[in-house]
């Protein structure tokens, strides 16, 4: 047997699908050709996330069209290979089924690519190349690709690829990569403290966890993250909301800014657009989030009408955010009992601006209104709080007891018990 045959056995073998790859021979040699699909529709019918790289353009279009055909993929295309070969091949991992790399502009770099993902990702990597020789089959199989493809690219051939990726896909593997953690700052009354903690919080997240942390703004209209963060944005929640027919991931990624922390916001609008925004379009905007990010923190504000939406039945968490005030009480109980079950476990109740027996009101009187202990007690800090609004700095940045508790309700949801910070790495959607 040639080293060609070889290779071309191994890129087909199907010891190394779960299914066998019926009628081909080989994917080579089959891309020109219509190949009747040997499986069966359960595979075919399974949607996969796709990240299609390729520098060049009319090589990358031409593939992401026959990969559109058919089936309800999701295809988000990249126009430059990775600038690092070790965080960004992670995420990729993370967040798609299948990687495709267009060997061509730069077969030595994306080889090292391929090799990333394959070291220790679940997802399956494919490559293709207008040449194909045995030397670089056999440095692609050694990297770990599992599929070889070369333009043009036949329909049959993609559609058979993409089914045997996707009879290798771990079954955990689909909720890991579509759902974000979805973190909900909702107001007691007004002025309760919201916006300082989703904000101060979302950028805790995503220094402390190195994970794709988006900050969305839903205190519409007047929504006032971004100004706290020092952000100018040019479109806003408003946007996104106002067509979600076309709203997906890469319509998401053009409306959102980046924060110098590493945290993405979705700002409310900088003017006064009126929208009422249904509860399906919440519904979808926070979908789509969830998808592209790890981590969705969201300011609702104090307003509670979108209580029927995916905000609530989905939250990893609900911070219900209160003070020891007779009014925010009245409205956390009244909150608690009407949406939250007894012990409802995503519910935990931030009280802000907490200063023991104030006003005369014990913890016994604040544990009684609010139906059950709070589980964060946020100091007030005028100091604190006044020079992040003069320098634009998060509270985060300076070491404080507000910042070391924020810091800590941020460390619970990444999970990194008392570790050290992860160095922040994501590239997805960075510039
Ligand atoms: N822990 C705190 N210590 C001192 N001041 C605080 C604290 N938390 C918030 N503040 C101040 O209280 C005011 C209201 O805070 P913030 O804007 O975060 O509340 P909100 O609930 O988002 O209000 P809105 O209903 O207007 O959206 C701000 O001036 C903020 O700086
Ligand atoms: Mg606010």
């Amino acid at each position: 047997m040639s080293e060609t045959e070889k290779i071309y056995q191994y890129f087909n073998d199907p010891a190394r699908t779960t299914q066998p790859a019926a009628g081909s021979d080989s994917m080579i040699a089959n891309t020109n050709q219509t190949i009747e699909a040997p499986y069966s529709d359960s595979f075919s019918t399974e949607a996969l996330s796709i990240a299609l790289i390729g520098p060049e353009e009319l090589t990358r279009r031409t593939a992401a069209e026959a990969l559109r055909q058919g089936r309800g993929n999701e295809i988000r295309e990249f126009d430059a290979y990775p600038a690092d070969l070790d965080e960004v091949p992670k995420l990729l991992d993370q967040q798609y089924d299948v990687i495709i790399i267009d060997l061509d502009p730069n077969p030595e770099y994306a080889l090292e690519l391929v090799e990333s993902l394959c070291a220790n990702g679940a997802a399956t990597v494919m490559v293709f190349s207008s040449k194909p020789d045995s030397e670089l089959l056999v440095r692609c199989m050694r990297a770990g690709a599992r599929e070889f493809l070369t333009p043009p690219f036949a329909q049959a051939t993609m559609t058979e690829a993409l089914v045997r990726a996707a009879a290798r896909r771990p079954a955990s593997r689909t909720q890991k990569k579509t759902r974000g953690k979805l973190l909900v700052f909702l107001g007691a009354k007004g002025g309760a403290g919201v916006t300082t903690l989703a904000c101060n919080f979302a950028v805790a997240l995503a220094q402390d966890s190195g994970q794709s942390t988006l900050l969305i703004d839903l205190d519409l209209p007047l929504g006032d993250a971004a100004l706290n963060l020092g952000i100018i944005a040019e479109y806003s929640t408003i946007t996104a909301l106002l067509d979600t027919s076309r709203l997906d991931l890469a319509l998401l990624e053009k409306l959102i800014v980046k924060h110098s922390s590493g945290v993405w916001v979705l700002a409310a609008p900088g003017k006064f657009p009126t929208i009422n925004a249904s509860n399906e379009a919440i519904d979808k905007l926070i979908t789509v989030a969830r998808q592209g990010f790890d981590n969705v923190v969201v300011d609702v504000g104090s307003k509670f009408d979108s209580t029927g939406t995916i905000l609530y039945r989905e939250a990893t968490t609900v911070y219900l955010v209160t003070q020891a005030g007779i009014p925010e009480l009245r409205n956390s109980n009244r909150l608690i009992s009407q949406y939250f079950q007894a012990g409802d476990k995503k519910l935990e109740i931030v009280l802000n601006r907490y200063e023991p027996k104030a006003l005369g009101v014990t913890d016994e009187h604040i544990t009684k209104a609010l139906t059950r202990p709070a589980q964060w007690k946020i100091p007030n800090d005028y100091p604190a709080v006044r020079r992040m609004q003069n320098t634009a700095t998060p509270l985060i940045a300076v070491d404080s007891p507000i910042s070391r508790l924020i810091k800590k309700m941020a460390r619970t949801v990444s999970g990194g018990a008392e570790e050290e910070p992860k160095k922040k790495g994501f590239k997805l959607f960075g510039k």
